[in-house]
């Protein structure tokens, strides 16, 4: 038996006497730690069988069998918020960070809905945002990072509690090329080092070359199933290792011109026969930038093409002072359950 076993699954909207056939039937299994790509144009019922799959959203007809266990379309709506938060972690093309809240604060969101205690919380958030590169930022609020910067918290908040299924919906859609490739390689990564369960949605067939499989949905019909070739590959990993040496070389030149500046200024001070001054930045030691963590960026594109195991977690020694927001909040819910938030309708364990 599959991991996750969609069968007959059909999806029917009506608008007046509109009739939408979103889904038309759709049958198709999935791997335990398979990462899936569900490839298709806007309007062809990617987003909805997503929503389906995590619950989100009742078929019209059919059945999804998670874990050879649960048929959720037959779950009750507290069930199935007590299956996401348990089991599944989400992506999503607008980020969805809460603004109030810093990035520690937002990745350890889904780790106080289960139940997880405040110092275990920030210790897990704290490595999970060093694994992203993101470990600086840790008290910047979402508008005090860039785009891609937002998704890379997106990122950690989804694969902090290790569900077993994240799913992303057009994850990539407000980035740039290269930013699209770090974020891409990054959940591709962190999937295999888990072993999870990876469903992507996506329009674009470039990025869909990140999966094991791709899955091309038209008008709400599996249109083919195929697996990500070798050759597919080695061309995806050439790009990435394009877009890795140019940012190596960017981070020389930046580091080459510091130098210079920083010669030039002593230079410019010898003249005038003063003193040199201490750095007051260095002394303040200053974070290294983006383009200077080599680290990070080796990290980034290392382990895409080959399958790891668990890594032993680095030890982070944490100290926030953060205030902690004592409810949970809406940082890992889906527009849906932030909707029944509102109204007061989501069951705490
Ligand atoms: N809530 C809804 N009400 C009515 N029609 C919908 C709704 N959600 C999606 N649709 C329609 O179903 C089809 C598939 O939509 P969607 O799954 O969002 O496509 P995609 O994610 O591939 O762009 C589209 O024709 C869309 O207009
Ligand atoms: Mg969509």
């Amino acid at each position: 038996m599959s991991f996750i076993e969609i069968r007959n699954l059909r999806k029917v909207y009506r608008i007046g006497s509109e009739k939408v056939v979103a889904l038309n039937n759709i049958n198709l299994d999935i791997e335990r730690g398979e990462i899936l790509c569900i490839l298709g144009t806007s309007g062809s019922g990617k987003s909805t069988l997503l929503n389906m799959l995590a619950g989100l959203e009742k078929p019209s007809r059919g059945t999804v069998t998670i874990g050879g266990k649960y048929d959720i379309t037959k779950l009750s709506e507290n069930r199935l918020t007590r299956f996401r938060q348990k089991n599944v972690g989400f992506v999503f093309q607008s980020y969805n960070l809460l603004p109030a809240l810093t990035a520690i604060e937002n990745v350890a969101m889904p780790l106080l809905f289960q139940g997880v205690g405040k110092s275990k919380r920030n210790k897990l958030a704290l490595q999970m945002l060093n694994e992203v590169g993101l470990k600086s930022r840790a008290r910047h609020k979402p508008t005090q990072m860039s785009g891609g910067q937002q998704q890379r918290v997106g990122i950690a908040r989804a694969f902090v509690a290790k569900p077993k299924i994240v799913f992303a919906d057009e994850p990539t859609g407000n980035l740039d090329t290269k930013t699209t490739y770090e974020v891409m390689n990054l959940m591709v990564k962190m999937s295999r080092e888990n072993s999870q369960t990876f469903i992507l949605v996506t329009h674009d067939s470039e990025i869909s070359l990140f999966a094991d499989r791709v899955i091309r949905i038209i008008d709400g019909n599996i249109e083919s199933d195929e697996r990500v070739t070798e050759e597919q590959r080695a061309v995806l990993k050439e790009e990435l290792e394009k877009i890795r040496l140019e940012k190596e070389a960017e981070a020389e030149k930046e580091a080459a011109e510091k130098e210079q500046r920083k010669a030039a200024k002593a230079e410019a001070q010898k003249g005038k026969g003063k003193k040199s001054k201490p750095d007051k930045k260095a002394k303040k030691g200053k974070e290294p930038s983006e383009a200077q963590g080599g680290k990070l960026k080796k990290r980034l594109f290392e382990g895409l093409f080959r399958k790891s195991k668990n890594p032993q977690p680095e030890t982070v020694q944490v100290e926030l002072k953060a205030g902690e927001p004592s409810e949970p909040s809406a940082a890992q819910q889906t527009p849906d359950e932030q909707k029944k938030d509102e109204q007061g309708a989501v069951a705490h364990e």
